[in-house]
C-alpha cells in the first residue's frame, strides 16, 4: 500500500512489473479509486515527482498518468493547488457519460482530436440493417450450427477478392481467418508464431502502445524499432535480432509516413535474410487523398507476409470484425486459435458483411466518407497553417490522423493539459513511444496526434485555434 502523503490519501495502487505498461496499471487503479469514491472530490493527489519516487516509475509517466486523467475529468488542476480529485457526477466521470463529454469537471469539450475513431455519424446503418435482415432471411439453417472456425467461406472469398482488387493482394480464401478485428487477428497471429519457435517481434516506435502488451501476452519478446521520415528503418530492425516484424506501412500510426519504395524491398529482403515474418497492419489503406495507392505488402510476398484487416475503420469498430489473410503454414495454427478463442465469429454477422461488400454498399459507403475526411483534412491543414505557420502538419495524404510538429522548446505534455482544460482532448506523441522515461520524452522534438475522424469541420476550426491558445498560454514568459 503506498500512503502517498502526509494527512493525504491512502490508496493502494500494486504494480506488476511483468504485466505490462506500469503507467496503465497505476491509471487504471487511479480511476476505479474514484469511481469507487476511495479518492474522494477534492482530495489533493501527490505531486509527480512524489509519487514517482514512492512507485519506482519515473516522473514522466506519472505525468501522463495524470493528464490523462485530467483529460478524462477524473482531476483538475489548479496552478499552485496541484492536482485535485474532480467531483463526480452520479454516473460516474463526466468523460464517461454519452453524448457531450467534459475535459475537466465543468468544460464541456469543444474538439475531440482522440487518434482512431471513424466518423460514427456516417456509419451505413441502414445498408447494414439490410444487410443484416437479408443474412438472417437467407442464411440456410444449416449454417446457425457449429461453422468453421475459420470464419464462413463466403466472407472470406468476399474479403480475399476485395483484397486483391484494392490493395492488390493475391491471397485466396484458404488463406484467411476470420477475427474480431485487428487486436484478435494479432494475438492469434502472433500466439501462432511463438509455436513456429518466434521469439522475438519488432514494433515501430512511434507506435499504436497496446501492441507491445498483446505480444507478450502471446509470449514474444518486443522491441522497438524507430521510424522516420520513409517509415519503418530496417537498418536498425536487422539490428534486433528479431524474426517479425508489426508495421503500417500504407500510413504509419502515428506519424502518418508511407514506408518508402526502397525500405518496402529492404524489408522484403530482410524477411527472407532471416526466415522471417512481417506482420502488415492495413488499418486505414482505403482514406487516401493525393496520393498513389500503396499496395498491400502482402502481394510483394505473400510466403513472409501476414495481413491484417479490420472494419474498424472503414465502417464502425463495434462491428468486431476483421481477417487475417496468411501464409498457408500459419492458417492451421491461427484457425486453431481462433477455436480455442471464441469456437469462430458471429455466422450472421460474417454474412452480412460479406452481403454489404458484395453488393457494392462498401464501396460506396467508402467513396462517401473518403469526401468527408477530404474535407476535414483539407480545414485541418488549412487552420493549422493558419494558426502554427506552414509545413507544420505531416502524414496528411492519407487516413484520419495527422501529426502537429510543435516548435522546439515546446512542452508537449503542458500544451495536452492546458488544451483539455480548455476542451480539446488530443493527445502528444510521447504517448506512442515505447516504454518512454520522461528524460526521453523531453529530448524528443514536440508534437501532437490530431484525429479527425469524427470532429466536425466548424469543431476542427475552433480546436486548432484553442490549440494555437494554448500553445501561448504554455510558452508564455
Ligand atoms: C493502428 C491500428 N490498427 C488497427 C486498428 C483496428 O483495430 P481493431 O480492429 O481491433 O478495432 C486500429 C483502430 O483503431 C488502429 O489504429
Amino acid at each position: 500500500m503506498v500512503d502517498w502523503t502526509r494527512g493525504g490519501p491512502d490508496v493502494l495502487v500494486v504494480l506488476d512489473r511483468r504485466a505490462g505498461p506500469l503507467g496503465i496499471q497505476i491509471q487504471d487503479q487511479l480511476r476505479a479509486a474514484i469511481r469507487d469514491r476511495r479518492l474522494g472530490a477534492g482530495e489533493r493527489l501527490p505531486s509527480t515527482r512524489r509519487l514517482a519516487e514512492l512507485l519506482g516509475v519515473s516522473r514522466g509517466t506519472i505525468v501522463d498518468v495524470y493528464e490523462q486523467l485530467l483529460a478524462e475529468g477524473y482531476v483538475e488542476s489548479a496552478v499552485g493547488s496541484g492536482t485535485r480529485v474532480a467531483a463526480m457526477p452520479a454516473g460516474g466521470p463526466a468523460g464517461q457519460a454519452p453524448g457531450v463529454v467534459a475535459a475537466s469537471s465543468s468544460r464541456p469539450i469543444e474538439a475531440d482530436f482522440e487518434y482512431g475513431i471513424p466518423d460514427l455519424g456516417s456509419v451505413p446503418l441502414t445498408d447494414w440493417s439490410w444487410a443484416v435482415s437479408k443474412a438472417t432471411r437467407t442464411l440456410p439453417t444449416a449454417e446457425l450450427g457449429d461453422e468453421d472456425p475459420a470464419g464462413s467461406r463466403h466472407l472470406r472469398e468476399v474479403v480475399t477478392a476485395y483484397h486483391r482488387r484494392v490493395r492488390s493482394g493475391c491471397a485466396v480464401a484458404e488463406d484467411a481467418v476470420v477475427v474480431s478485428g485487428f487486436r484478435q487477428g494479432l494475438a492469434l497471429a502472433l500466439a501462432t508464431l511463438a509455436q513456429h519457435g518466434i521469439q522475438r517481434i519488432a514494433l515501430e516506435d512511434p507506435g499504436p502502445r497496446e501492441h507491445d502488451v498483446i505480444a507478450r501476452r502471446a509470449g514474444l519478446d518486443a522491441v522497438p524499432v524507430p521510424v522516420d521520415d520513409h517509415g519503418l528503418d530496417v537498418g536498425r530492425l536487422r539490428e534486433t535480432g528479431a524474426r517479425a516484424v508489426l508495421l503500417t506501412p500504407a500510413h504509419q500510426c502515428p506519424t502518418g509516413v508511407a514506408l518508402g519504395p526502397s525500405r518496402r524491398r529492404d524489408l522484403v529482403a530482410w524477411a527472407d535474410e532471416v526466415d522471417g515474418v512481417i506482420l502488415e497492419d492495413d488499418y486505414d489503406a482505403e482514406f487516401r487523398y493525393d496520393r498513389q495507392p500503396v499496395g498491400s505488402l502482402q502481394g510483394l510476398n505473400p510466403a513472409r507476409v501476414i495481413a491484417l484487416g479490420s472494419v474498424s475503420k472503414t465502417l464502425a469498430p463495434a462491428i468486431r470484425l476483421g481477417w487475417v489473410l496468411a501464409p498457408p503454414r500459419f492458417v492451421p495454427g491461427i484457425v486453431e486459435e481462433k477455436r480455442l478463442s471464441s469456437r469462430g465469429a458471429p455466422g450472421l454477422d460474417q454474412e452480412a458483411l460479406a452481403l454489404l461488400m458484395e453488393s457494392g454498399r462498401f464501396d460506396r459507403h467508402l467513396r462517401r466518407v473518403r469526401e468527408i475526411y477530404r474535407a476535414r483534412r483539407d480545414v485541418l491543414a488549412a487552420e493549422a497553417e493558419a494558426a502554427f505557420g506552414p509545413g507544420r502538419l505531416h502524414g496528411l495524404a492519407a487516413g484520419c490522423h495527422a501529426l502537429l510538429r510543435l516548435s522546439d522548446g515546446t512542452s508537449e505534455r503542458a500544451v495536452v493539459a492546458t488544451a483539455a482544460t480548455m476542451g480539446v482532448r488530443v493527445k502528444g506523441l510521447a504517448h506512442y513511444r515505447f516504454a518512454p522515461t520522461g528524460a526521453e520524452i523531453e529530448q524528443r522534438p514536440p508534437a501532437l496526434v490530431l484525429g479527425f475522424g469524427n470532429v466536425s469541420e466548424l469543431q476542427i476550426r475552433r480546436g486548432i485555434r484553442t490549440l494555437a491558445k494554448a500553445v501561448r498560454h504554455q510558452t508564455a514568459p
